[in-house]
């Protein structure tokens, strides 16, 4: 049996923020990140409108970026006494995938972090509060997905809950909170989204209801993501609409091993100075796994297909997947985003020498490897990598060398 889950209602266009009027309960919890929600007076009109809407409202704020287990304790113990009906998440996928685990924790508040990462394995939510997601960056899609993705620091990890119980109930997707992104935030989440359509596309659980989804989300993206980036406003709005659809995609179709290798490498050189973004993470792996998992043959005319729809010409389907990988790799020049590790610098921008010496990376690698490979988006990637060609693939992830394996 094959499930594909969405939440009940989403809105879309500019100025639906305004529908939290239309929100039925009596008291609301908003839970936020670090500032850039009250700065550009999102954060005031979704009180103003929720308070119109009846509703008393507290505010748990300051949840930072790539959130860790303890914010999630933090945040489950203030709605464990505000008792919210509503969960009210807005901002980047941090904050609002925090506030999915918090849920977690709120209406079952003896699970532990262990119990939430059972993969498909959570109890049934909804009986305490239901779950309003507003992004506010154009990438991760948590408003539309199964997923919420915690950091274990002391681990250097990042572990994905996976589930439809934390499907949001109701999703709120108004390009206004897009306007705000920095160029380099557009960028990152512009790749991981690109990245979410391609995952979703050649994923093993791929199915008929998300295929279209995936491909329009990769067209859109195509046409739009560079346009945005330079400032075009009616661009970034197609944008949020693009990442949204390649998050109903991959929610339901899964993700692949571009995934895995983002989430394991995401933390792990924090001692040297080196978070690495996760879509910058991503858009460096792309092309790589790309040319890794097309030695399988129904993915590679997958790939040749995205190729087709995309109109990057070619006569066969190595020549496609070539065009495809070339094309991804303009994309990340255009973006300004590294090829590699190595030379992955500040702020995610490309260094001659960048955050990641080689020996620490080498002497790290087989760690990394072995959790890669058991991340929960191995196991839908088309093509699955042993302990050898996972360590062989993340090193071509470092130094920008051809896959040839
Ligand atoms: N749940 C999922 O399905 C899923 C999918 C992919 C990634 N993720 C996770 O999501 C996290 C990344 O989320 P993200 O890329 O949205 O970034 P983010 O939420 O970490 O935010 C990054 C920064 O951008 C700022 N910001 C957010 N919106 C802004 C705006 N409109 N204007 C100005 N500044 C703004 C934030 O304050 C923050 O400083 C990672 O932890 C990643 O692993 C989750
Ligand atoms: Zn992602």
């Amino acid at each position: 049996m094959a499930r594909f889950t969405l939440p009940r209602d989403l809105y879309h266009g500019k100025g639906t923020l305004e529908t939290l009027k239309t929100l039925d309960g009596k008291r609301a919890m908003i839970c936020v990140g670090g500032g850039s929600m009250k700065r550009f007076g999102f954060l005031d009109r979704a009180v103003s409108y929720l308070k119109e809407a009846g509703m008393e409202v507290e505010i748990f704020d300051g949840i930072e970026s790539d959130p860790s287990v303890e914010t999630v304790m933090r945040g489950a113990e203030a709605m464990i006494k505000f008792q919210p009906d509503w969960i009210v998440a807005m901002g980047g996928g941090s904050p609002i995938d925090a506030a999915k685990a918090m849920w977690i924790k709120y209406e079952y508040p003896e699970t532990t972090f262990e119990d939430m990462c059972k993969v498909f394995g959570l109890p049934k939510l909804r009986k305490k509060a239901h779950f309003c997601a507003i992004p506010s960056t154009s990438g991760t899609a948590t408003e539309v997905t199964a997923f919420s993705i915690i950091t274990d620091y002391h681990k250097g990890i990042k572990y994905p809950i996976a589930d439809f119980e934390i499907t949001p109930d109701v999703a709120i997707v108004d390009p206004d909170l897009a306007e705000t992104m920095p160029k380099k935030l557009v960028a990152h989440t512009g790749m991981d989204a690109m990245t979410h359509a391609i995952e979703a596309y050649v994923s093993t659980a791929n199915c008929a209801y998300t295929d279209p989804l995936a491909i329009f989300a990769i067209t859109m993206i195509q046409k739009d993501l560079v346009d945005s980036y330079n400032g075009d406003m009616e661009k970034r709005d197609n944008m949020h609409n693009a990442q949204c659809l390649a998050g109903m995609a991959f929610s339901n179709a899964l993700l692949g091993i571009v995934h895995s290798m983002a989430h394991k490498t995401g933390a792990v050189f924090e001692d040297q100075g080196a978070h690495i973004i996760h879509g910058a993470a991503n858009a460096m792996y792309l092309p790589k796994v790309i040319a890794f998992n097309a030695k399988d043959p129904v993915a590679a005319e997958r790939y040749a297909a995205i190729a087709d729809f995309m109109h990057l010409g070619g006569s066969s389907v190595a020549e496609k997947i070539q065009l495809l990988i070339a094309y991804l790799r303009k994309m990340n020049d255009e973006l300004n985003i590294p090829h590699c590790i190595k030379h992955y610098g500040k702020d995610g921008l490309p260094a001659e020498e960048g955050f990641v010496p080689e020996h620490i990376f080498l002497e790290r690698l087989p760690e990394i490897a072995k959790n890669a490979i058991a991340d929960a988006c191995t196991g839908s990637n088309p093509r699955q990598p042993s302990q050898e060609e996972m360590e062989k693939l993340l090193k071509c992830c470092y130094y920008d060398t051809e896959v040839d394996f």
